[in-house]
């Protein structure tokens, strides 16, 4: 394993080094960009080689989509100069970026919900039929269906995608990306909503990608996937440049410590546990058709419950039932010992329970709006008393929101579209703790998230279950599943396939669960 690993550092640092010779594919330079209130790009110097993968890394907030947005004419640069291929270049729209041969999967996905996959991969580029002016259809979706293959997909390129979990958009998204014959592909974050199972296929993909000369800007919060798979790594902190190394020559803590200026200490602290006495919520036999089946378990008074499993075992849905977002066929769901008849949304949050759900930009946020509202939204009609909204209340809720947990924004003004990924993700967790929950759900609530940050919301969480809120962290990330909980559910399937102990489960004992290698085995009667 360890002989592997510097086999293949040793490689591709002579790859790396031959391809340092070559003329680069790409340059940015000197690249500056403000936007009121904040001057988001300082100086950036960007340089691509053919055939290489780029890893770009930072906080949440540093720049990386900006710089990305700029090479892909989205924005336009304030200052700076791009040269492609050795020829200065002017890129004022993601059709110019296109043409000169630049692909972007855009970190919040893009797709249009009510058009089919098909559609979604080739619009604006569909085939021409025999007839001038019209679309050779059949071709499209054949083309399309191939794409998916190429990628291990079976899903009906005729199904419009909204139908389709974040992670199978995510995929057509990349699909799409691939299927521009492109020389540089930049691919912002696509693996924070993927499985493991997904991200091997992709990095598969991108390696031979890389063989043919093609290049890749790779954004992403997951460091291991850096190492894994990049050739250099470049560095923003705060729109600045901290610097470009190759892979083999950094370790993961230098990189984290150009990221973040300082040492991050122990990501995961088992904490002393809180006493989980009482129950505060209990699920008896709750089903949703075949997506959840006659799932029992119950929830204790400052305890926090992991929820694992494969993309589409039914985490979310589980959580979406509790949540009252889609009705139960069968079961009971008790709170603090009462049973509870939840039918919407609204019911559960009167009850005291929140949800942060996965997809924070279709359920969780009003994009246009500002963080002031957003943070306040859930607990407007208790600041509307008697009918004006009491703007200091407001103010003083959303000042500290910001401050417990760091949101970085300019002003509490700011439009949240404006915030990096990661900040609107703050966002909904503040917006979802004015409420002062008994029960908090959180889908996936690190999801493209830095290690600081990361390091804050699992604190957050701490500190939450201490107050005695119960918290259920449906998480895809083995490690931060089994760091974080006390105890985690498995489920595959749409049903329970396992309860272990977080202090002594392992990823092994998770994986086997998940994919159903060790049903009933390790089960722990609740
Ligand atoms: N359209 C905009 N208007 C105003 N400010 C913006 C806009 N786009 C980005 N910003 C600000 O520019 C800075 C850089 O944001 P950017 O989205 O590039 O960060 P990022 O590195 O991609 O972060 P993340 O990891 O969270 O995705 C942030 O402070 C952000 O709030
Ligand atoms: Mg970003």
């Amino acid at each position: 394993m360890r002989l592997c690993g510097c086999v293949g550092a040793c490689t591709a640092f002579f790859m790396y080094k031959s391809r340092m010779d070559q003329t680069p594919l790409l340059q940015m330079q000197g690249i500056s960009k403000s936007f009121p209130g904040v001057q988001a790009l300082k100086d950036i110097d960007l340089t691509v080689y053919p055939g290489e993968i780029l890893a770009l890394v930072g906080e949440n907030g540093a720049g990386k989509s900006t710089l990305m947005k700029i090479l892909n004419g989205v924005y336009s640069a304030d200052e700076g100069a791009i040269t492609w291929q050795g020829q200065p270049v002017a890129i004022h729209s993601p059709h110019d970026a296109q043409a000169l041969g630049i692909s972007m999967i855009h970190q919040e996905l893009a797709l249009i919900p009510y058009l089919d996959a098909g559609k979604n991969i080739y619009l604006g580029r569909e085939p021409q039929g025999a007839i001038p002016g019209t679309v050779h259809w059949r071709k499209l979706y054949q083309q399309a269906q191939a794409d998916l293959a190429e990628l291990d997909l079976k899903l009906n390129v005729r199904t419009p995608v909204r139908f389709f979990s974040i992670a199978q958009q995510q995929m057509i998204e990349v699909a799409k990306a691939l299927s521009i014959d492109a020389r540089l592909i930049v691919m912002d974050e696509p693996t924070s909503s993927l499985t493991d199972r997904e991200v091997d296929t992709l990095f598969s993909r991108m390696r031979s990608l890389r063989e043919r000369g093609v290049s890749i800007v790779f954004i992403s919060h997951r460091l291991e996937e850096v190492r894994a798979i990049c050739d250099r790594v470049t560095v923003l902190r705060d729109g600045i440049l901290v610097g470009t190394h190759p892979v083999a020559e950094v370790t993961t803590e230098d990189i984290i410590r150009m990221m973040v200026g300082r040492e991050v200490g122990q990501m995961y602290e088992r904490r002393n546990r809180a006493a989980t006495d009482g129950v505060v919520l209990e699920v008896r036999n709750l089903s949703r058709g075949d997506r959840v089946r006659d799932v029992s378990f119950a929830l204790r008074r400052g305890e926090i419950l992991g929820v694992a499993g494969l993309v589409g075992a039914g985490r979310t849905e589980l959580a979406e039932t509790i949540f009252g977002a889609h009705p139960a066929t069968g079961g009971e769901i008790l709170l603090e010992g009462e049973p509870v008849h939840i039918r919407r949304p609204q019911q559960a949050i009167r009850s005291g329970i929140g949800f942060v759900p996965e997809d924070r930009k279709r359920q969780g946020l009003f994009l246009g709006m500002s963080v002031a509202a957003n943070v306040v939204m859930a607990i407007l009609r208790r600041l509307t008393r008697p009918v004006l909204i009491r703007w200091p209340r407001v103010e003083a809720i959303t000042r500290e929101s910001i401050q417990r947990l760091d949101i970085r924004t300019p002003s509490q003004a700011q439009r949240v579209r404006n915030l990096s990924g990661g900040n609107q993700q703050k966002v909904v967790i503040a917006k979802w703790l004015t409420l002062d929950p008994r029960v908090l759900i959180l889908d996936e609530p690190t999801r493209g998230i830095d290690v600081g940050a990361k390091a804050e919301i699992y604190r957050l969480m701490h500190q939450l279950a201490e107050r005695g809120v119960g918290i259920i962290m449906i998480s895809s990330e083995l490690p931060e599943v089994l760091g974080v909980s006390d105890r985690i559910l498995v489920m595959h399937e749409g049903r329970l396939a396992g309860e272990f102990d977080a202090r002594t489960a392992t990823q092994n004992d998770l994986m086997n669960a998940a994919t159903g290698t060790t049903l009933n085995k390790g089960m722990n009667p609740a």
